[in-house]
């Protein structure tokens, strides 16, 4: 992720592209976030919730203390009022907002464990190919589903320890593109 930004910072800028998850209510930036993150990269976030976090990430200074690259720092103590609670084997609909597309690039959906950084299990869904159409998005770019998983029962069971994670990856920039739905499995 390290690496993302460096490379960014050694490329040309190109044109933005913006893109965030509408439905589930994901991930928003707090008070806490915005203390770990710092001023500088929160305005940058704040400033466009469907922004790059490269941007935000090249005005890091000595405040920086999150890592944008895991739920574009947002912290799960500012959600806990977005907490869903899901049965395994849910079928749960997802809506991103495509603002402005870019390709080409890739996207993917898998549920993370934010606190410690990780991919638990496979990915729920993926792309190659992201978005099919950047200016007359298909359904499957923006509207689509995904099942909860049965196998993480037993894991995803309090709040802050799983999230469903969409992930958009544009190549060219590169431009790196987050949503974070906290949620739990079962009662
Ligand atoms: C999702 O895509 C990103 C960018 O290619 C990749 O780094 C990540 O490993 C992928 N996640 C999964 C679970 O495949
Ligand atoms: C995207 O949709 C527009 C309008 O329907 C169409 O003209 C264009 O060819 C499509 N582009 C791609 C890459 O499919
Ligand atoms: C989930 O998405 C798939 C693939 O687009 C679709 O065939 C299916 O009908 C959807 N399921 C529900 C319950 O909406």
């Amino acid at each position: 992720m390290l690496l993302q930004a460096a490379v960014f910072s050694l490329g040309t800028v190109g044109a933005l592209a913006h893109a965030v998850v509408k439905t589930p209510t994901p991930r928003k930036p707090g008070a806490l976030s915005e203390e770990l993150c710092g001023a500088a990269v929160s305005t940058v976030l704040n400033r466009d919730l469907a922004g790059p976090i490269e941007n935000a990430v090249k005005v890091a200074d000595a405040d920086y203390n999150c890592n944008a690259y895991v739920c574009r720092g947002y912290q799960y103590e500012d959600n806990e009022a977005s907490l869903h609670t899901y049965q395994a084997g849910d079928v749960v609909d997802f809506h991103i907002d495509l603002v402005a597309g870019h390709r080409p690039g890739y996207a993917n959906v898998s549920v993370i464990d934010p606190a410690n950084n990780v991919v638990l299990g496979s990915p729920l869904k993926t792309w190659e190919e992201w978005p099919i159409n950047s200016t007359n998005p298909i359904q499957d770019d923006v509207d689509f589903n995904i099942t909860i998983p049965e196998s993480l029962a037993s894991i995803c069971t309090e709040g802050g320890k799983c999230a469903i994670q969409w992930y958009w990856y544009a190549i060219g920039g590169p431009q790196t593109y987050e949503s974070c739905v906290d949620f739990v499995i079962g009662a």
